[in-house]
């Protein structure tokens, strides 16, 4: 069987005790697609990502991750870790980066991680460290370029505006040279310019890197000019698939987010 599905997501089931946070949910991601997961709070959206990086153990279903020029392997049951050295990165709902660091080590450490030094090798600089460590400066500058950070390398990070964090977080994902990029809500809390500037670099990592991205966006205009199809999410089943202009046309989407009450439809419509 030929694919060119990087990821394949196949009847899968995630239950913590009583509750099911996904339901039977097939999908599929093809390689080089900007893909888009939208749905309610509480849908199941940061479940799937957790269970397409090895972070969730799904009980039931197939999940296949086929990186360029390998053989597919399966992520349920492989640790995360391993999920991302085989080319899968994320960017996470809520920022991660080490807010003590400048923008230079933060995505320093995630090139630096990537080679199985970790995070305190990085810092500590044995002598095994410090032969690959000029490689890993020259890779931390060009990201910093490609994000549009290579004036702030050495700002603190804690002291970047969300836009730039959010850009931070994207240069230490692209620091592992991953197939694709999963971004958790990657314009919260951005302001309408800073969503603009996003919307670009997520398109242009796509482009110019050849990176697949698969985007969880509550924005629904960002989401809608950026994806090329998106999957809906509702109480942990897929309700709905399609281009953007299918999803807006679709009404059982239109319930589900007028039947929820923390969420505008703002821009669905
Ligand atoms: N680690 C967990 N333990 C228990 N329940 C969880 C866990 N992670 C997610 N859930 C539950 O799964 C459901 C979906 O949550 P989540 O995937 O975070 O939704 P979304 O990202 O769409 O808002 C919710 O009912 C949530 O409480
Ligand atoms: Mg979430």
């Amino acid at each position: 069987m030929t694919t060119d599905n990087i990821f394949d997501v196949r009847n899968v089931t995630l239950r913590f005790g009583g509750v099911v946070s996904l339901s039977d949910v097939s999908l599929h991601h093809q390689r080089g697609e900007i893909l888009a997961v939208i749905g309610p709070n509480g849908a199941g959206k940061t479940s799937l990502f957790n269970s397409l990086t090895g972070v969730y153990q799904p009980q039931e279903g197939v999940i296949t991750f086929t990186g360029r020029d390998v053989t597919p392997i399966s992520i349920i049951g492989r640790k995360a870790h391993r999920v991302s050295s085989a080319g899968v990165a994320r960017t996470f709902q809520a920022s991660r980066m080490f807010s003590a660091l400048t923008t230079f080590e933060n995505v320093k450490i995630g090139a630096e991680s990537h080679k199985g030094i970790g995070a305190f090798g990085a810092m500590v600089k044995g002598p095994r460290t410090r032969r690959g460590e000029r490689e890993s400066d020259l890779k931390t500058i060009e990201l910093l370029n490609f994000v549009g950070l290579r004036d702030k390398a050495n700002t603190v990070s804690a002291s970047l505006s969300y836009g730039d964090r959010r850009r931070l977080e994207i240069a230490r994902g692209l620091a592992t040279n991953p197939q694709v990029l999963l971004l958790d809500e990657p314009a919260a809390g951005t302001n309408p310019a800073e969503k603009i500037q996003l919307t670009e670099l997520i398109r242009k990592v796509r482009d110019e890197m050849g990176v697949s991205i698969l985007l969880i966006e509550h924005d629904m205009k960002l989401v809608m000019s950026l994806a090329e199809r998106l999957y809906v999410l509702n109480f942990g089943s897929v309700i709905a698939e399609g281009t953007p202009a299918e999803i807006r046309a679709n009404t059982s989407v239109v319930e589900a987010y007028l039947g929820s009450s923390e969420h505008e439809p703002e821009g669905l419509m």
